[in-house]
């Protein structure tokens, strides 16, 4: 949204399409827009299925007027990954209302009552185009209008009565013909934030929350009960006068991650679940849809302002560099994203650690009686690979868990548990989910996020921040190694108080020291991975990966790579249970990779590479340098040795490489393997 700042159409569609391929890494079933059109209550569309590069072409042929300027304007779109409705044109964002630019509305979520919304608006005559979810919200908020008499309602008020009714978890943007140049976002379990460019200096770095009104604390269905129009509120939102008071040029950009803004503005401000905010004529109005006190609200919410942060995220961090994938790039950024995680944190001179995040939460997690760790996909292997040293170090007992699972169990949390939420993006619904659920229960939650201002860093009691940098590539890699560092460093700190500890403690910490000079040491295999792919792996349908104790997070982790983005079939198995039935898989055909790397259960590994080779398997060795127990004729990738419960961050990396190649091989598109979003913001 511009206001007072002339803009030509040309540049509002650069801008937007820019954006778009920012985010593209959360979805990219399809890409679309809204922007004004010539005459006033006119909207022009363009909807493409596929990537943004696909969204600009049709732009670029399509007969639009560029030049044509605005002086104030609001335009949306949205790039997306199909939940309700296959990905095609007509469901496309932003979706519209009964067939017209009433209102038109984009969605990142799932609202789960749509199916419910839609029969009723059916009964009353609303026509539907698309199958989306998001349909059923912008008839709805057609259907509302309908209703009003007199058409004095405010678009803040008439998106609140709209959300009322919604089930689900959303973040909207909200545009209408019947407002022209004001834009409605709100948020509730998807990230949403807005970020504000002006050239002058605004008078407050935060802007205030307007209190909900009784009518915000109605639960009845409207659909039901003929809407009243409800109160007018309006106050000055005081950040935005700049100091002379004057009406200042200004834009607002809404997004759902800095990633799409950060190269227009670096004010942002984060908005709360159950925020809405409403902008026009240059001012930003936050307001609350539901009435304070409510007892499931967190104190960020309840705050009565919202604060205009500086970001740190540089455009050059989240662009592609040399290298031909973002994928790519990430597994060779291990070497230095390691250090950053350990900046600041790690003390090599006194082998001592110190996370900032956790200091006064310490005495607490140490009197925890369980640490339950939890996550999704990468996350949750980067928790299996370092359970073994929490619970060496630590000694207090461990589980492991998956978000859904543990949801779907609804597994007993008490308040003297530690609940420790592992999460690249900070976002993915059912971490969120799951850490709603503990926090109802009064366990002590601790986040380890890699993306600043997530919903997971934020309302998290307190955490641990990965700083890994941006992460495009769905496919997670440095993240993987930062998560487990931080992991490793919590155990440490955990344990920095057991004299008896210290020995193994200063090992490990060593172990730190000289870990990105071994990560770039195994990077130096990348073209024997290569040869792997296009050689013996070239045309294999599936491939088994076993290791045990610290290696089995590898192996589940490297199978994971491999189907994420190569699409071939792989598993992840723990050689201690060969003989409980994988064993029958192997034969001369199968393709096996085993991770032999030295620590106190290399005999056993010895006995299953025996066990398979006596199968007619000829499996592919991940051994160290220096192993001259590897049979001759053994296909190895040698990787430096470290201390055993850091190896496995020294033995993913040539399984990252393996599934890069495997699907470079197979022609997939590897930032954006299909079917999968970076950030799974749905349940
Ligand atoms: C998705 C991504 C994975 C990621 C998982 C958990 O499935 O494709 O790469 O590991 O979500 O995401 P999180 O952001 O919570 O780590």
């Amino acid at each position: 949204c511009n206001f007072l700042k002339e803009k030509s159409r040309e540049e509002i569609l650069e801008i937007l399409c820019n954006g778009l391929a920012r985010e593209e890494y959360r979805g990219y079933d399809s890409a679309g827009l809204g922007v004004d059109g010539d005459k006033p209550r006119e909207v022009l569309y363009f909807k493409e299925v596929g990537k943004v590069a696909g969204l600009r072409k049709k732009i670029a042929s399509s007969s639009v007027d560029g030049t044509k300027s605005f002086v104030s304007q609001v335009s949306i779109a949205h790039t997306r990954w199909a939940t309700h409705g296959p990905p095609s044109e007509t469901n496309c964002h932003p979706v519209r209302s009964d067939h017209g630019s009433d209102f038109l509305v984009v969605h990142n979520g799932i609202v789960t009552n749509s199916g419910e919304l839609r029969l009723v608006l059916q009964k009353r005559g609303y026509k539907f185009e698309t199958e989306t979810d998001t349909e059923a919200v912008a008839i709805l908020t057609k259907y509302i209008w309908d209703t009003q008499p007199d058409k004095r309602i405010t678009f803040t008020d008439l998106i609140k009565m709209v959300l009322k009714e919604l089930e689900g978890s959303f973040a909207f943007v909200f545009k209408s013909i019947h407002f022209p140049n004001e834009v409605v976002t709100a948020r509730r379990g998807s990230p949403l934030l807005i970020g504000v460019k002006t050239d002058k200096k605004l008078k407050a770095d935060f802007v205030d929350v307007e209190a909900a009104g009784p009518e915000d604390l109605e639960t009845t269905n409207s659909l039901l009960v003929p809407p009243t129009q409800a109160k007018v509120m309006r106050t000055q939102s005081r950040a935005f006068m700049s100091e002379d008071g004057l009406p200042q040029p200004i834009e607002f950009f809404i997004a759902s991650d800095a990633a799409a803004i950060v190269e227009h503005t670096k004010r942002v401000l984060y908005l709360e679940d159950d925020d809405i905010a409403h902008v026009a004529e240059g001012q930003l109005h936050i307001h609350r849809l539901r009435g304070r006190g409510d007892e499931q609200q967190t104190a960020a919410q309840l705050a009565s302002t919202r604060s205009i942060e500086i970001l740190e995220l540089e455009i050059a961090a989240i662009m592609k560099g040399k290298f031909d994938t973002f994928m790519q790039k990430e597994i060779y950024e291990q070497p230095e994203s390691v250090v950053n995680t350990m900046r600041g944190r790690v003390n090599f001179d006194t082998n001592t650690i110190t996370l900032g995040g956790l200091r006064s939460y310490l005495p607490i997690i140490r009197r925890g009686r369980r640490l339950v760790f939890i996550a999704c996909g990468t996350s949750y292997h980067s928790c299996l690979a370092t359970r073994a040293i929490f619970e060496e170090l630590t000694e207090i007992p461990v589980s492991v868990e998956l978000a859904s699972d543990f949801l779907d169990r609804k597994t007993p949390i008490f308040r003297d548990d530690v609940c420790i939420f592992l999460s690249q993006s900070g976002e993915t619904a059912d971490t969120i989910l799951a850490l709603r659920y503990s926090m109802d229960r009064g366990a002590l939650c601790v986040g380890v996020v890699n993306t600043v201002g997530s919903t997971l860093s934020r309302d998290t009691h307190c955490g641990v921040h990965i700083n890994a940098g941006p992460e495009v590539g769905v496919a997670s890699t440095k993240a993987y190694t930062s998560q487990y560092i931080a992991l490793v460093m919590i155990a440490l700190q955990l344990a920095d108080d057991r004299i008896s500890f210290t020995e193994r403690r200063n090992q490990i910490i060593d172990g730190l020291h000289s870990l990105p000079a071994l990560i770039k040491r195994t990077l130096e295999q990348d073209s024997a991975l290569q040869t792997l792919a296009s050689t013996i792996l070239a045309n294999s349908k599936s491939l088994l990966l076993m290791g045990r104790g610290y290696q089995h997070a590898t192996c589940l982790e490297g199978a994971l790579k491999i189907k994420e983005i190569s699409y071939m079939h792989s598993e992840g198995i723990l050689a201690g249970e060969l003989k409980h039935g994988p064993l029958a898989l192997i034969d001369e055909n199968m393709p096996v990779i085993i991770v032999m790397t030295r620590d106190s259960l290399y005999p056993k590994v010895q006995s299953a590479f025996a066990q398979i080779t006596a199968r007619k398997a000829q499996p592919i060795v991940i051994c160290n340098e220096d192993d001259d127990n590897v049979p001759a004729g053994a296909k190895a990738i040698r990787v430096p040795k470290t201390v055993d419960c850091l190896q496995g961050i020294i033995n993913v990396i040539p399984l990252q490489l393996l599934s890069y190649y495997l699907a470079v091989q197979n022609g997939c598109d590897v930032d954006f393997p299909r079917n999968l979003a970076k950030s799974v913001t749905v349940e």
